[in-house]
Protein backbone atom coordinates (compact mmCIF):
# COMPACT_ATOMS: atom_id res chain seq x y z
CA UNK A 1 0.00 0.00 0.00
CA UNK A 2 1.11 3.66 -0.44
CA UNK A 3 -0.13 6.72 0.14
CA UNK A 4 -1.38 9.42 -2.40
CA UNK A 5 1.19 10.59 -5.18
CA UNK A 6 3.33 13.99 -3.87
CA UNK A 7 2.83 16.42 -5.61
CA UNK A 8 5.17 16.41 -9.20
CA UNK A 9 8.70 16.15 -8.15
CA UNK A 10 10.41 19.40 -7.10
CA UNK A 11 13.86 18.97 -8.35
CA UNK A 12 15.16 19.91 -11.26
CA UNK A 13 12.10 21.58 -12.58
CA UNK A 14 11.01 23.59 -10.57
CA UNK A 15 14.49 24.56 -8.91
CA UNK A 16 14.81 25.56 -12.39
CA UNK A 17 11.61 27.67 -12.67
CA UNK A 18 11.64 29.17 -9.26
CA UNK A 19 14.89 30.61 -9.76
CA UNK A 20 13.84 32.18 -13.09
CA UNK A 21 10.79 33.37 -11.06
CA UNK A 22 12.94 34.62 -8.41
CA UNK A 23 14.86 36.53 -10.85
CA UNK A 24 11.76 38.38 -11.92
CA UNK A 25 10.07 38.77 -8.51
CA UNK A 26 9.27 42.05 -7.52
CA UNK A 27 6.96 43.08 -4.07
CA UNK A 28 5.06 40.81 -2.24
CA UNK A 29 1.68 40.02 -4.75
CA UNK A 30 -1.48 41.84 -3.76
CA UNK A 31 -4.30 39.82 -2.65
CA UNK A 32 -7.63 39.71 -3.95
CA UNK A 33 -11.01 40.63 -2.15
CA UNK A 34 -12.08 37.35 -0.07
CA UNK A 35 -15.57 37.33 -1.73
CA UNK A 36 -13.60 36.77 -5.29
CA UNK A 37 -11.96 33.71 -4.08
CA UNK A 38 -13.18 30.34 -6.26
CA UNK A 39 -13.06 26.66 -5.02
CA UNK A 40 -11.95 24.78 -8.47
CA UNK A 41 -13.65 21.11 -7.24
CA UNK A 42 -10.38 19.15 -8.58
CA UNK A 43 -12.13 16.28 -10.54
CA UNK A 44 -15.09 16.38 -8.32
CA UNK A 45 -14.84 16.16 -4.62
CA UNK A 46 -12.35 13.87 -5.27
CA UNK A 47 -10.91 12.94 -1.82
CA UNK A 48 -14.95 11.42 -0.85
CA UNK A 49 -16.05 9.96 -4.08
CA UNK A 50 -13.82 8.02 -7.07
CA UNK A 51 -12.46 11.06 -9.14
CA UNK A 52 -14.88 12.24 -12.13
CA UNK A 53 -18.17 10.07 -11.28
CA UNK A 54 -21.49 11.81 -11.07
CA UNK A 55 -21.30 11.50 -7.96
CA UNK A 56 -18.43 13.31 -7.18
CA UNK A 57 -19.59 16.06 -8.90
CA UNK A 58 -22.78 16.06 -7.35
CA UNK A 59 -21.19 15.80 -3.75
CA UNK A 60 -18.51 19.28 -5.16
CA UNK A 61 -21.71 21.12 -6.56
CA UNK A 62 -23.67 20.51 -3.10
CA UNK A 63 -19.97 21.13 -0.81
CA UNK A 64 -20.24 24.98 -2.37
CA UNK A 65 -17.49 24.72 -5.26
CA UNK A 66 -17.51 27.74 -7.52
CA UNK A 67 -16.21 25.68 -10.18
CA UNK A 68 -16.10 22.10 -11.51
CA UNK A 69 -13.55 20.29 -13.18
CA UNK A 70 -13.80 18.14 -16.40
CA UNK A 71 -10.79 16.35 -17.37
CA UNK A 72 -11.69 15.60 -21.13
CA UNK A 73 -10.74 12.72 -23.36
CA UNK A 74 -11.76 11.38 -26.88
CA UNK A 75 -13.53 7.94 -27.68
CA UNK A 76 -13.01 5.98 -30.55
CA UNK A 77 -16.16 7.09 -32.15
CA UNK A 78 -15.41 10.74 -31.41
CA UNK A 79 -17.38 11.20 -28.32
CA UNK A 80 -15.90 13.19 -25.08
CA UNK A 81 -15.73 11.69 -22.19
CA UNK A 82 -14.69 12.54 -18.40
CA UNK A 83 -11.98 11.16 -17.50
CA UNK A 84 -8.34 12.17 -16.04
CA UNK A 85 -6.04 9.77 -17.78
CA UNK A 86 -5.72 8.86 -21.79
CA UNK A 87 -6.06 4.89 -20.56
CA UNK A 88 -8.60 3.30 -18.50
CA UNK A 89 -6.05 1.28 -16.35
CA UNK A 90 -5.99 2.42 -13.42
CA UNK A 91 -9.32 3.41 -12.58
CA UNK A 92 -11.75 1.08 -14.20
CA UNK A 93 -11.96 -2.81 -14.69
CA UNK A 94 -10.99 -2.40 -18.26
CA UNK A 95 -8.48 -4.99 -18.32
CA UNK A 96 -10.89 -7.91 -17.18
CA UNK A 97 -13.49 -7.19 -19.05
CA UNK A 98 -12.06 -6.71 -22.21
CA UNK A 99 -8.82 -8.73 -22.78
CA UNK A 100 -6.48 -8.95 -25.33
CA UNK A 101 -7.52 -5.03 -26.21
CA UNK A 102 -4.34 -3.23 -25.02
CA UNK A 103 -1.92 -2.17 -26.72
CA UNK A 104 2.02 -2.94 -26.75
CA UNK A 105 2.38 -0.61 -23.84
CA UNK A 106 0.35 -2.73 -21.65
CA UNK A 107 -2.33 -0.23 -21.46
CA UNK A 108 -5.92 -0.24 -22.62
CA UNK A 109 -6.82 3.53 -24.49
CA UNK A 110 -9.97 5.67 -24.05
CA UNK A 111 -9.22 6.48 -27.72
CA UNK A 112 -9.45 2.27 -28.89
CA UNK A 113 -12.76 2.06 -27.24
CA UNK A 114 -16.26 2.99 -28.32
CA UNK A 115 -18.77 4.84 -25.54
CA UNK A 116 -20.91 2.19 -25.60
CA UNK A 117 -17.80 -0.33 -24.99
CA UNK A 118 -16.74 2.52 -22.22
CA UNK A 119 -20.21 2.77 -20.62
CA UNK A 120 -19.48 -1.39 -19.55
CA UNK A 121 -16.92 -0.41 -17.31
CA UNK A 122 -16.82 0.10 -13.38
CA UNK A 123 -14.83 3.10 -12.47
CA UNK A 124 -13.00 2.94 -8.99
CA UNK A 125 -10.94 5.24 -6.86
CA UNK A 126 -7.50 4.71 -8.08
CA UNK A 127 -5.28 2.08 -7.61
CA UNK A 128 -2.09 0.01 -9.03
CA UNK A 129 -1.99 -3.47 -9.34
CA UNK A 130 0.53 -5.53 -7.27
CA UNK A 131 1.30 -9.34 -7.43
CA UNK A 132 -1.97 -9.63 -9.12
CA UNK A 133 -3.91 -7.97 -7.01
CA UNK A 134 -5.34 -4.28 -7.25
CA UNK A 135 -4.69 -1.59 -4.02
CA UNK A 136 -5.51 1.58 -3.50
CA UNK A 137 -3.63 4.66 -4.11
CA UNK A 138 -4.98 6.44 -1.29
CA UNK A 139 -6.38 4.47 1.51
CA UNK A 140 -8.16 6.83 3.72
CA UNK A 141 -10.45 7.61 0.43
CA UNK A 142 -13.57 5.64 -1.24
CA UNK A 143 -12.76 1.88 -0.87
CA UNK A 144 -12.16 0.12 -4.01
CA UNK A 145 -15.18 -2.51 -5.36
CA UNK A 146 -18.13 -0.49 -3.23
CA UNK A 147 -21.16 0.54 -5.09
CA UNK A 148 -21.36 1.17 -8.88
CA UNK A 149 -19.78 4.13 -10.89
CA UNK A 150 -19.33 4.84 -14.43
CA UNK A 151 -17.76 6.82 -17.02
CA UNK A 152 -20.27 9.80 -18.64
CA UNK A 153 -19.31 12.13 -21.11
CA UNK A 154 -18.98 15.57 -21.11
CA UNK A 155 -22.38 16.69 -22.15
CA UNK A 156 -24.02 14.73 -19.33
CA UNK A 157 -21.90 16.35 -17.04
CA UNK A 158 -22.70 19.97 -18.29
CA UNK A 159 -26.38 18.58 -18.07
CA UNK A 160 -25.71 17.62 -14.31
CA UNK A 161 -24.51 21.43 -13.81
CA UNK A 162 -26.32 23.36 -15.37
CA UNK A 163 -29.72 21.28 -14.04
CA UNK A 164 -28.63 21.84 -10.57
CA UNK A 165 -28.51 25.73 -11.01
CA UNK A 166 -31.83 25.32 -12.64
CA UNK A 167 -33.09 24.03 -9.49
CA UNK A 168 -30.56 25.75 -6.72
CA UNK A 169 -30.45 29.22 -8.77
CA UNK A 170 -26.95 28.67 -7.95
CA UNK A 171 -24.61 29.85 -10.88
CA UNK A 172 -21.57 26.99 -10.71
CA UNK A 173 -19.42 27.60 -13.58
CA UNK A 174 -17.30 24.37 -15.59
CA UNK A 175 -13.71 24.02 -15.92
CA UNK A 176 -12.74 21.89 -18.67
CA UNK A 177 -9.17 20.51 -19.38
CA UNK A 178 -8.26 19.59 -22.87
CA UNK A 179 -6.22 16.39 -22.17
CA UNK A 180 -3.19 15.83 -24.48
CA UNK A 181 -4.10 17.51 -28.29
CA UNK A 182 -1.13 16.44 -29.79
CA UNK A 183 -2.24 12.55 -28.69
CA UNK A 184 -5.38 12.83 -30.10
CA UNK A 185 -4.46 15.13 -33.50
CA UNK A 186 -1.99 11.82 -33.94
CA UNK A 187 -5.09 9.30 -33.62
CA UNK A 188 -6.76 11.35 -36.07
CA UNK A 189 -8.76 13.56 -33.71
CA UNK A 190 -9.16 17.18 -33.25
CA UNK A 191 -10.07 17.36 -29.51
CA UNK A 192 -10.41 21.10 -29.15
CA UNK A 193 -13.03 21.72 -31.89
CA UNK A 194 -14.97 18.68 -30.44
CA UNK A 195 -15.09 20.85 -26.97
CA UNK A 196 -15.95 24.10 -28.03
CA UNK A 197 -18.19 22.68 -30.16
CA UNK A 198 -19.88 20.95 -27.06
CA UNK A 199 -19.77 24.23 -24.93
CA UNK A 200 -21.23 26.00 -27.75
CA UNK A 201 -24.63 23.82 -27.81
CA UNK A 202 -25.15 24.17 -24.41
CA UNK A 203 -24.48 28.38 -24.88
CA UNK A 204 -20.75 28.86 -23.18
CA UNK A 205 -19.54 31.19 -25.89
CA UNK A 206 -18.15 34.23 -24.10
CA UNK A 207 -15.18 35.39 -21.49
CA UNK A 208 -18.14 36.49 -19.05
CA UNK A 209 -19.74 32.96 -18.88
CA UNK A 210 -18.98 30.93 -15.94
CA UNK A 211 -16.33 28.80 -17.39
CA UNK A 212 -12.71 28.46 -17.81
CA UNK A 213 -11.21 26.40 -20.71
CA UNK A 214 -7.66 24.69 -19.21
CA UNK A 215 -4.74 23.48 -21.35
CA UNK A 216 -1.02 22.67 -20.31
CA UNK A 217 -0.40 22.38 -24.35
CA UNK A 218 0.46 26.37 -24.74
CA UNK A 219 0.72 26.36 -28.61
CA UNK A 220 -3.32 24.46 -28.78
CA UNK A 221 -4.27 27.51 -26.43
CA UNK A 222 -2.68 29.64 -28.83
CA UNK A 223 -4.79 28.19 -31.58
CA UNK A 224 -7.95 28.42 -29.95
CA UNK A 225 -7.93 31.85 -28.94
CA UNK A 226 -6.63 32.69 -32.47
CA UNK A 227 -8.58 30.51 -35.16
CA UNK A 228 -10.82 28.18 -33.35
CA UNK A 229 -12.97 30.56 -31.21
CA UNK A 230 -12.60 33.27 -33.69
CA UNK A 231 -14.58 30.75 -36.25
CA UNK A 232 -17.29 30.02 -33.74
CA UNK A 233 -18.02 33.58 -32.46
CA UNK A 234 -16.58 32.43 -29.39
CA UNK A 235 -14.50 34.23 -26.63
CA UNK A 236 -14.38 31.90 -23.67
CA UNK A 237 -12.10 32.38 -20.65
CA UNK A 238 -8.56 30.07 -21.26
CA UNK A 239 -6.09 29.26 -18.74
CA UNK A 240 -2.49 28.06 -19.51
CA UNK A 241 -1.84 24.97 -17.02
CA UNK A 242 1.73 25.45 -15.97
CA UNK A 243 3.79 21.96 -15.20
CA UNK A 244 7.25 20.79 -13.60
CA UNK A 245 8.81 19.93 -16.53
CA UNK A 246 11.55 22.27 -17.51
CA UNK A 247 10.15 23.26 -21.33
CA UNK A 248 7.52 25.30 -19.21
CA UNK A 249 10.44 27.42 -17.94
CA UNK A 250 10.11 29.87 -20.23
CA UNK A 251 6.46 30.65 -19.47
CA UNK A 252 7.44 31.66 -15.94
CA UNK A 253 9.59 35.21 -16.75
CA UNK A 254 8.03 38.29 -17.33
CA UNK A 255 8.30 37.89 -20.85
CA UNK A 256 6.76 34.48 -21.01
CA UNK A 257 4.01 35.90 -18.90
CA UNK A 258 3.09 39.14 -20.75
CA UNK A 259 3.22 36.06 -23.94
CA UNK A 260 0.17 33.90 -21.70
CA UNK A 261 -1.39 37.51 -21.05
CA UNK A 262 -1.94 37.29 -25.06
CA UNK A 263 -4.49 34.85 -25.29
CA UNK A 264 -5.42 33.74 -21.71
CA UNK A 265 -7.21 34.93 -18.54
CA UNK A 266 -5.50 33.13 -16.03
CA UNK A 267 -2.53 30.44 -15.27
CA UNK A 268 -2.76 26.91 -13.23
CA UNK A 269 0.49 26.30 -12.22
CA UNK A 270 1.41 23.49 -9.23
CA UNK A 271 1.62 25.15 -5.40
CA UNK A 272 5.35 24.60 -5.87
CA UNK A 273 5.81 27.18 -8.53
CA UNK A 274 4.56 29.66 -6.11
CA UNK A 275 6.14 28.80 -2.96
CA UNK A 276 9.69 27.10 -2.88
CA UNK A 277 8.83 23.36 -1.53
CA UNK A 278 11.67 23.39 0.87
CA UNK A 279 10.46 26.44 2.49
CA UNK A 280 10.15 26.70 5.94
CA UNK A 281 7.23 27.90 8.38
CA UNK A 282 10.07 30.94 10.07
CA UNK A 283 11.07 31.41 6.46
CA UNK A 284 8.53 31.21 3.44
CA UNK A 285 10.05 31.35 -0.03
CA UNK A 286 7.22 32.89 -2.27
CA UNK A 287 8.66 33.48 -5.80
CA UNK A 288 7.06 36.25 -8.01
CA UNK A 289 4.91 34.47 -9.76
CA UNK A 290 1.73 35.58 -8.38
CA UNK A 291 2.54 39.30 -8.82
CA UNK A 292 4.27 38.41 -11.99
CA UNK A 293 0.59 37.50 -13.36
CA UNK A 294 -1.22 39.78 -11.40
CA UNK A 295 0.45 42.58 -13.02
CA UNK A 296 -0.20 41.55 -16.15
CA UNK A 297 -4.06 41.05 -15.18
CA UNK A 298 -4.16 37.10 -14.91
CA UNK A 299 -5.84 35.04 -12.30
CA UNK A 300 -3.91 32.19 -10.36
CA UNK A 301 -5.17 29.04 -10.24
CA UNK A 302 -2.57 26.30 -8.34
CA UNK A 303 -3.17 22.89 -7.97
CA UNK A 304 -3.71 20.30 -6.20
CA UNK A 305 -4.90 20.77 -2.55
CA UNK A 306 -5.54 17.64 -0.79
CA UNK A 307 -5.91 17.29 3.27
CA UNK A 308 -3.85 14.29 3.10
CA UNK A 309 -0.72 14.76 5.39
CA UNK A 310 1.84 13.51 3.35
CA UNK A 311 0.20 16.11 0.75
CA UNK A 312 0.68 19.08 3.31
CA UNK A 313 4.15 20.83 2.74
CA UNK A 314 6.89 21.26 5.55
CA UNK A 315 6.27 24.56 5.46
CA UNK A 316 2.59 24.88 6.72
CA UNK A 317 1.31 22.74 10.03
CA UNK A 318 -1.75 21.35 8.03
CA UNK A 319 -4.48 21.97 4.59
CA UNK A 320 -6.30 24.90 6.67
CA UNK A 321 -2.98 26.52 7.17
CA UNK A 322 -1.70 26.09 3.70
CA UNK A 323 -4.76 27.48 2.67
CA UNK A 324 -3.90 30.39 4.72
CA UNK A 325 -0.65 30.63 3.16
CA UNK A 326 -1.98 30.45 -0.34
CA UNK A 327 -4.92 32.90 0.25
CA UNK A 328 -3.63 35.62 2.23
CA UNK A 329 0.29 35.42 2.19
CA UNK A 330 0.81 34.08 -2.10
CA UNK A 331 -2.52 35.97 -2.90
CA UNK A 332 -3.97 33.08 -5.03
CA UNK A 333 -7.39 34.11 -6.44
CA UNK A 334 -8.44 30.34 -6.56
CA UNK A 335 -7.55 27.02 -5.94
CA UNK A 336 -8.04 23.39 -7.11
CA UNK A 337 -9.05 21.30 -4.41
CA UNK A 338 -10.03 17.46 -3.75
CA UNK A 339 -11.94 19.03 -0.74
CA UNK A 340 -14.18 21.48 -1.84
CA UNK A 341 -15.98 21.26 1.45
CA UNK A 342 -12.74 22.36 3.27
CA UNK A 343 -11.87 25.20 1.18
CA UNK A 344 -15.44 26.66 0.78
CA UNK A 345 -15.51 26.71 4.99
CA UNK A 346 -12.19 27.97 5.12
CA UNK A 347 -13.16 31.29 2.68
CA UNK A 348 -16.55 31.67 4.43
CA UNK A 349 -14.41 32.07 7.80
CA UNK A 350 -12.05 34.03 6.52
CA UNK A 351 -14.96 36.91 4.99
O1 LIG B 1 -5.97 21.04 -14.29
C1 LIG B 1 -5.43 21.39 -13.06
C2 LIG B 1 -4.87 20.17 -12.49
O2 LIG B 1 -5.93 19.25 -12.48
C3 LIG B 1 -3.75 19.71 -13.35
O3 LIG B 1 -3.33 18.49 -13.02
O4 LIG B 1 -3.02 16.21 -13.73
O5 LIG B 1 -4.81 16.74 -12.10
O6 LIG B 1 -5.08 17.33 -14.48
P1 LIG B 1 -4.12 17.13 -13.35
CA1 LIG C 1 -6.95 18.70 -14.67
Amino acid sequence: MYRVPKQPSTKPGFLLVLLLVAGCAGGPPDTPPVEERVVIAHRGASGYLPEHTIAAKAMAYAQGADFIEQDLVMTKDDELVVLHDLDLDSVSNVSTLFPGRARDDGRHYVVDFTLEEIRQLAVSERFKVEDGSAITVSPDRFPLGKSTFRVHTFAEEIELIKGLNKSTGKTVGLYPEIKDPAFHRREGKDISAAVLDVLASYGYSKSTDDIYLQCFDRYELMRIHEDLLPARNMELALVQLIGAEADFAPLLTEEGIREISGYAAGIGPSMHHLVDPDSTASDLKVTGLVALAHAAGLKVHPYTFRREPDQIPAYATDFENLLDIFFNQVGVDGIFTDFPDRAVSFIEADK
